[in-house]
């Protein structure tokens, strides 16, 4: 029986993971089909273990389930269990249901490898406190910056995040108003480009050095990294990169091997371009 993986959400056709891993599986010469599922908002529990009582190994998890599966993972890796959120269900040996968090894992790797940005005693601001930058809070934090400042609309929220992760390193909260000074880097991870607005944020943020990341991604720059490129970033990047990162990691869960990310972002990249 052909093993089989997919990723559930609501909606899911603008999903790319069956292609990403689709060509990562042709690449890697694994046998599976990887598929699209629509999941209907109260019924994702039974839908994921339909999915593994049959020939179901491994699922991504996007949104609004995130949560859910943090919920419903009988094991959970660390860096899920910090992140509250779960972006990845694997089957295990003993039949028990492996729950981790790739997103954050996928950003770093996206930014060292990819586009050469190192964290390493840098300054960075994350602006948002959604979940997406819950999962990427310990990843960071492990590359030991100098510090971390969060902002987001809802401040509170950015407090309470920085509570949170304070015993894993140098973490504060600031809001909009407060922040005067250039950062190293800068990672968008609010949903504000979806309908093409702005983070309240001043231009002194930005130096002439800062590196400008946004979670989204599109065929043109996103607005936030326009308003970066205007404001003098020296370097402006979208969340391409970070897609196909968070399902290499992904793959290499449920497969154990490691697929080659760079000519797959490279084709969706171009798809992008041709649209
Ligand atoms: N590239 C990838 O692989 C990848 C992976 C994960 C997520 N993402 C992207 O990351 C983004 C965030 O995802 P999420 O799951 O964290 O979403 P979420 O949990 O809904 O959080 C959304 C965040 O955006 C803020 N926000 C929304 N509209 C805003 C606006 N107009 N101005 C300022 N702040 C605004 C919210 O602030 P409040 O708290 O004040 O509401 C909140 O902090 C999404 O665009 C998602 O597509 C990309």
């Amino acid at each position: 029986m052909t093993d089989l993986y997919a990723v559930m959400g609501n909606p899911i056709n603008h999903s790319k993971s069956p292609i990403i891993h689709s060509q990562f599986a042709t690449q890697a010469k694994q046998d599976l089909v990887y598929s699209a599922m629509l999941v209907p908002t109260e019924g994702f529990e039974p839908a994921v273990k339909d999915f593994f009582k049959g020939s179901g190994r491994g699922l991504n998890i996007t949104v609004p389930f995130k949560e859910n599966a943090f919920q419903l993972a009988d094991k959970l890796t660390p860096r899920a269990q910090t992140a509250q959120a779960v972006n990845t269900l694997a089957i295990q040996e003993d039949g028990s249901i492996l729950g981790d968090n790739t997103d954050g894992a996928g950003l770093v790797r996206d930014l060292v490898m990819n586009q050469n940005v190192n964290l390493a005693g840098k300054t960075i601001l994350v602006i948002g406190a959604g979940g997406a930058v819950r999962g990427i809070l310990q990843p960071f934090l492990e590359e030991v910056p100098e510090k971390i400042v969060i902002v987001n609309r809802t401040v509170e929220k950015a407090q309470l995040l920085a509570d949170n992760f304070k015993e894993l390193g140098n973490i504060e909260a600031k809001t909009f108003e407060e922040l005067d000074e250039p950062f190293d880097v800068i990672i968008n991870g609010t949903s504000a480009s979806l309908s093409g607005e702005l983070p309240p944020i001043s231009e002194s943020v930005i130096g002439e050095h800062t590196s400008v990341y946004d979670m989204m991604y599109g065929k043109e720059l996103t607005p936030f990294l326009k308003w970066a490129e205007q404001a003098g970033a020296a370097k402006v990047m979208d969340g391409l990169g970070m897609l196909v990162e968070q399902a290499a990691v992904s793959f290499e869960i449920w497969r154990g091997v490691k697929p080659d990310s760079q000519q797959v972002l490279a084709q969706l990249r171009a798809q992008l371009a041709d649209k």
